[in-house]
C-alpha cells in the first residue's frame, strides 16, 4: 500500500452508529474520532460531563456527527440511560467499544481492599455492564462489539494485581459472550494493545524517559504503538473484512505479548570451534 492510503473508503461507516464507553480521552477518544471521520455517528461515555462534552465536540468540530453523555460505568442503570440516549437519538448501535478504565501502580500490599475493587469495578464490572446494557439496542444480526484489554491480562505484570486480574476478567468475558450471542449474528472480540504513545495509561505506568527507554528496547518492533494503530485495529474488527471472526484477543502491541526482545539476535556470534 502507497505510504498515507487508506484501506477503507471515508463514507465505510456511513449509516452505522457507534458507542465508546470511556471516551473522554486518550485511545478510546482516538477511536470514536477515527469512526466519525469514516462517516458513523458516535455516542461517546464517561463520568465527566465537562471532558465528554469537549470530546464529543471535537469530532462535531471536525466536521463530525457526536453526542457525549455521562455515566459511571460502574452504574448499570446509568449506562442503561445512556444507551436509551444515544438510541434514542440515533437509532439502533452497530459497534460498541468498551474500553473505560482505571489504573495506577501499586505493590499489592500497598493496594487496599478498596482500591482492588475500585479497579476490578471499573473495568471488569464496567466491561459486563456496557457489553450488557448494548444487547437490546443492537442491531441484529451485524453488530460488534469490542472490549479494550491488555497484556496484563496474559502475562501478569508486578504493580498490576488489580489491573492484571480485571483485564484477565474482559478476556474471559469476550469469548463467553461470543459464544452466548453469536447466534444472534453479534460478534465481541477484544483488543489488547501494548505501550501506546502520548496516553494517560502510559504517563502512569512509564512515567519516566528511563523507563520509557528500557521498556521500548524490549518490545520486538522496538517503539511504542499509535493511538491510531488501534483505532485502525477497531475499524477492521467492525468491518465486514472480519465477519467471521469472533471472540478473538486481538494484540496490538508490536510483538509486547512475546516476552522480553531486548536481546540482539541479528548479529550473528562466532560458532564455537
Ligand atoms: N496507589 C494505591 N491506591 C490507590 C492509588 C494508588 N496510586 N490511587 C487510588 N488508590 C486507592 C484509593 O486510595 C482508594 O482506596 P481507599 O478508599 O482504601 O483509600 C481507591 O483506590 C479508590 O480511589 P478513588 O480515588 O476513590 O477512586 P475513583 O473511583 O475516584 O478513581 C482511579 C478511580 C483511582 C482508578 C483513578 O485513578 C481514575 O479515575 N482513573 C481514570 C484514568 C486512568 O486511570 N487512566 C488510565 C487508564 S489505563
Ligand atoms: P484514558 O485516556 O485515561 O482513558 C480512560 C477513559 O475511561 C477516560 O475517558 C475516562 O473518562 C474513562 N473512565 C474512567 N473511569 C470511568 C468510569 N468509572 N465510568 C466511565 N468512564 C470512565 O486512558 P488510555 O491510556 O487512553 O486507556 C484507554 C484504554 O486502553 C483503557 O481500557 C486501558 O486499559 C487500555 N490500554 C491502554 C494502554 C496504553 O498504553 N495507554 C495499554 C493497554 C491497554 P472520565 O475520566 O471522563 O470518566
Amino acid at each position: 500500500m502507497a505510504d498515507g492510503a487508506e484501506l477503507f473508503r471515508d463514507d465505510a461507516f456511513a449509516g452505522r452508529n457507534v458507542l465508546v464507553a470511556g471516551g473522554s480521552s486518550g485511545i478510546n477518544l482516538a477511536i470514536g474520532q477515527r469512526f466519525a471521520g469514516m462517516g458513523a455517528t458516535v455516542s461517546l461515555v464517561s463520568r465527566s460531563r465537562d471532558r465528554i462534552e469537549a470530546a464529543a465536540r471535537s469530532i462535531v468540530d471536525a466536521g463530525g456527527e457526536a453526542i457525549g453523555l455521562v455515566a459511571d460505568v460502574r452504574d448499570f442503570a446509568a449506562v442503561e440511560r445512556a444507551f436509551q440516549q444515544a438510541a434514542d437519538r440515533f437509532g439502533a448501535i452497530d459497534v460498541v467499544i468498551s474500553g473505560a478504565a482505571g489504573n495506577f501502580l501499586a505493590p499489592a500490599v500497598a493496594l487496599s481492599a478498596n482500591a482492588f475493587r475500585t479497579v476490578i469495578e471499573i473495568d471488569l464490572i464496567g466491561t459486563f455492564n456496557v457489553l450488557r446494557a448494548s444487547f437490546e439496542h443492537l442491531r441484529k444480526p451485524g453488530a460488534s462489539l469490542i472490549s479494550i484489554t491488555a497484556g496484563q491480562a496474559r502475562r501478569p505484570l508486578m504493580f498490576q494485581a488489580h489491573a492484571s486480574a480485571a483485564k484477565a476478567g474482559i478476556n474471559n468475558l469476550t469469548e463467553t459472550l461470543a459464544m452466548e450471542w453469536g447466534p444472534a449474528g453479534v460478534r465481541v472480540n477484544a483488543i489488547s494493545p501494548g505501550p501506546i504513545g502520548d496516553t494517560e495509561g502510559m504517563a502512569r505506568l512509564a512515567p519516566s524517559a528511563a523507563v520509557t527507554a528500557a521498556l521500548k528496547s524490549r518490545i520486538p518492533l522496538r517503539d511504542y504503538g499509535t493511538k491510531r494503530d488501534i483505532a485502525d485495529a477497531a475499524l477492521f474488527l467492525a468491518s465486514d473484512h472480519a465477519r467471521y471472526i469472533t471472540g478473538a484477543i486481538l494484540e496490538v502491541d508490536g510483538g509486547s505479548i512475546l516476552g522480553d526482545a531486548s536481546a540482539d539476535a541479528l548479529t550473528v556470534p562466532e560458532r564455537p570451534r
